[in-house]
């Protein structure tokens, strides 16, 4: 039997710029699913999670997408090797479970790829390696999901390292990792429990609008491969013949891209202050600009401003629901938490969860 760790994933700054060819600040964390995954001999595969309480059975020779959203993050997979790539694959018993939260920005799904992808590969001897399990992860989420995402989610799972942000160059994945010392302050999560109709729908939309924004910067001559490559200047003069959404859009990603800059010249000279600045100037842009956030996100965000404690804090992942990161001295975070999670409750009768995380490895497997 193998058993997989596939860890979720945090982004400090540089949000919806990944498909945009940027340079993103994210880190794996330990919040992990554990998937376990063993040969058999029977004729069908079974895969069950301990997060649904449910399971599924499915014939390798023949199966079709299925009414159940999690069902198709194993199909892909499985449509992906077997029908794509033409592996052979023997049938397989697995069991999903771990501490991950589904549906609250950190990337749940890609974890849930990349390590059945792993375990796969490990019962049945295929030689894929990181690069490949990435690049088929994301197939999978493009072509079987449907969702248009960048690299940032899968690349980070498979390389993430125990206190390291990745500073990732999303056009090449050229990286480096920065150690992280944010002295006494900690990594809040805090989940908002909802995800918004449309979300993948209005996310593909973005990819979109982005990508009608740059070819028109580009008019013929193509000089701008990415959207996030266009300096300001040449946005600006831009303005008349883009429409005001997609003048927004495009100038929150060149705003993003560089505050990532500037975060990480921040983290250099050890000025988290400034850094926590850049995370709520990047929240502004996601609420008023790509119009990503919504009234619960920002609510928390608000929420955070007056309290010197919290020194950064702003939406994380793809948005309209999931969670807010913060960065929160750790002498406040009780009372903090208490005092949030009674008001949002109160507000929106829902539940916050919240979890302090720590930076910890990428997936790996015994
Ligand atoms: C989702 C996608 C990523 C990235 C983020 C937003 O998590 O999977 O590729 O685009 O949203 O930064």
């Amino acid at each position: 039997m193998v058993l997989v760790e596939s860890p979720g994933r945090i982004n400090m700054i540089g949000e919806h710029i990944d498909y945009n060819g940027g340079v993103v600040m994210p880190a794996s964390i330990n919040k992990k699913l554990l998937i376990e995954i063993k040969s058999s001999t029977s004729e069908y595969s079974f895969i069950k999670s301990k997060l649904f309480n449910e399971s599924i059975k499915v014939d390798l020779k023949k199966f079709k997408r299925s009414e159940v959203s999690w069902h198709n993050f194993i199909l892909g997979v499985l449509d992906n090797l077997i029908n794509k790539k033409g592996f052979e694959l023997s049938n397989f018993h697995c069991v999903i479970g771990g501490d991950l939260p589904v549906g609250a920005g950190i990337s749940s799904s890609s974890a849930l790829i990349c390590g059945l992808l792993k375990g796969i590969c490990l019962i049945n001897n295929l030689n894929l390696n990181k690069d490949d399990i990435i690049k088929i992860a994301r197939e999978v989420e493009h072509e079987y999901i449907g969702v248009k995402g960048g690299i940032m989610d899968q690349f980070t799972i498979m390389n993430g390292k125990t206190d390291k942000l990745i500073l990732l160059d999303c056009r090449d994945r050229t990286h480096k990792y920065i150690d992280i010392d944010f002295n006494q302050h900690k990594i809040l999560l805090l989940n908002t429990n909802v995800k918004h109709n449309l979300s993948e729908t209005s996310y593909n939309e973005r990819v979109h609008q982005c990508g009608k924004a740059l070819k028109i910067i580009n008019g013929k001559d193509n000089k701008y491969k990415f959207l996030t490559e266009v300096p300001l200047e040449i946005l600006q003069k831009f303005k008349t013949h883009l429409n005001k959404k997609i003048f927004n859009r495009a100038l929150f990603v060149i705003q993003e891209q560089e505050r990532v800059h500037k975060a990480y010249n921040k983290l250099m000279t050890k000025d988290i202050y400034s850094f926590g600045e850049l995370m709520y100037e990047s929240h502004e842009g996601l609420r008023n600009l790509y119009d990503v956030s919504c009234e619960e996100l920002d609510f928390l965000v608000d929420f955070s401003m007056d309290k010197k404690y919290v020194i950064g804090s702003r939406m994380m992942g793809g948005g309209f629901g999931g969670c807010v990161i913060n960065l929160i001295d750790s002498v406040f975070l009780k009372q903090y938490i208490n005092d949030i999670s009674d008001l949002y409750n109160n507000k929106f009768s829902l539940n916050l969860n919240s979890d302090v995380v720590t930076i910890s490895n990428g997936l790996t497997n015994r």
